[in-house]
């Protein structure tokens, strides 16, 4: 079914861009930096020893992004992701969760919490869970692609053991998160025979397994449409172990086609964006860690927000600007996407922007 975003709640005054869709969710990314090297977003062979991520000075602090990131509430957001490269990378990352948790005093919430939200590899999330939950983060989304150690290695090009991931899954259930999710980004030939697996793990432990096609983002990864394994045939697959069936969407914007297993034992969702491209009510803009607004994941270029920030902030001209951008936006990639093309095109890397 077509999604539009006619269909989408628009609060008054909140701004929409010129496809009518609202602002609702923001991917804040902390850090360029990752200690994995997945071939499908950071390949180890271009992002090697030598690489030259930003320095230091160029990241937005806490402060700057928590200042951001309350503009852009104003605007409509009511969801904040914090993403990366690997969130858990930079230092004390709870703090920014304090600070973010404090925006839900903005007067544009009447008092609704926003939901704030974290996506990371998990290898760090052993010793950082209970912190992270304690200052206020209510939801995490861990990257699990494989559970065989072989496989795993592969698709992550790291030699930091799966153990230690699955061991960060472990300790945010021990925090208290409810209703993880796993992210498995699935490559036809290199862990399409993982599925199995892991759908089994999510099933015995309660997690939402969420499986994502192989997308063409960045410049680096050397996509190729026949190793994309299609949301449909990978429900099959699925609902071949055990069956299946749709339910709705938790809501508007949702990027995954949510499923329940038949017998009662959880859900799935599968994130379709080549297949089948939700691009109709994509409401989501992306901060880089260099402060720049992305309203597109294959975007090529962003809007400086930093030069709103420094020397001195204005709150004002950073509102305007996050305005004007949001406003003005037509972006629909994965619906004019030409897999032919798909490569040549100048497009941010996604680590930069955190997915
Ligand atoms: P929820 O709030 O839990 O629904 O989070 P989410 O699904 O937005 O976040 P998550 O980081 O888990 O995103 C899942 C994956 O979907 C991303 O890593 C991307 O692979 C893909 N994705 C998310 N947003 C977009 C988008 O705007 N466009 C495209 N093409 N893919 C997206
Ligand atoms: N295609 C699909 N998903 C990707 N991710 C990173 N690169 C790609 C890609 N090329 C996913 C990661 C993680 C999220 C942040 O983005 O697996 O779950
Ligand atoms: Fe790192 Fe995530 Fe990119 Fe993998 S997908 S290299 S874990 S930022
Ligand atoms: Fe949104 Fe761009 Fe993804 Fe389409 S391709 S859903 S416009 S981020």
């Amino acid at each position: 079914m077509a999604r539009s975003a006619q269909t989408l709640p628009i609060f008054s005054g909140a701004p929409v861009d010129t496809r009518r869709r609202p602002l609702r969710d923001v991917r804040l990314s902390v850090t360029d930096r990752c200690n994995f090297r997945c071939g499908y977003c950071m390949p180890a062979e271009v992002f090697g020893p030598d690489f030259a991520f930003l320095p230091r000075a160029e990241l937005l602090t806490f402060e700057e992004l928590a200042l951001v990131a309350g503009e852009l509430v104003a605007l409509g957001a009511r969801t904040l992701r914090i993403t990366g490269g690997e969130p858990l990378v930079r230092r004390d990352l709870e703090r920014l969760v304090v600070l973010l948790r404090e925006l839900d005093a903005n007067e544009a919430l009447g008092g609704e919490p926003l939901d704030i939200a974290l996506t990371t590899n998990g290898s760090l999330l052993a010793g950082l869970a209970a912190p992270l939950r304690a200052a206020g983060l209510n939801r995490i989304t861990v990257s699990l692609d494989a559970l065989d150690p072989a496989t795993f290695a592969r698709m992550s090009g790291s030699a930091l053991p799966l153990q230690r991931v699955l061991e960060g899954i472990g300790a945010a259930v021990e925090a208290g998160f409810r209703g993880i999710k796993l992210n498995a980004v699935i490559r036809r030939g290199v862990n399409d025979g993982e599925i199995p697996s892991l759908v089994a793990y999510a099933r015995a432990e309660g997690h939402t397994l969420r499986l994502i096609e192989y997308m063409d983002v960045g410049t680096t990864n050397g996509w190729r449409l026949d190793e994309v394994l299609p949301a449909n045939e990978i429900l099959a697959r699925i609902h071949a172990l055990h069956p299946v069936e749709p339910i709705a969407p938790s809501r508007p914007g949702e990027v995954a086609n949510r499923y329940r297993y038949v017998d009662g034992r959880g859900e799935i969702g599968l994130i379709a964006s080549v297949s089948a491209p939700f691009c109709g009510d994509c409401t989501r803009a992306r901060v880089s860690a260099d402060g720049r607004l992305y309203t597109c994941l294959f975007a090529a270029e962003g809007i400086d927000v930093k030069r709103h920030l420094r020397p001195v902030a204005d709150p004002r001209a950073l509102r305007d600007a996050l305005r004007d951008r949001w406003t003005s936006r037509d972006d629909r990639y994965s619906e004019l996407r030409d897999a032919a093309t798909a490569n040549r095109l100048p497009k941010v890397e996604m680590f930069r922007v955190g997915g």
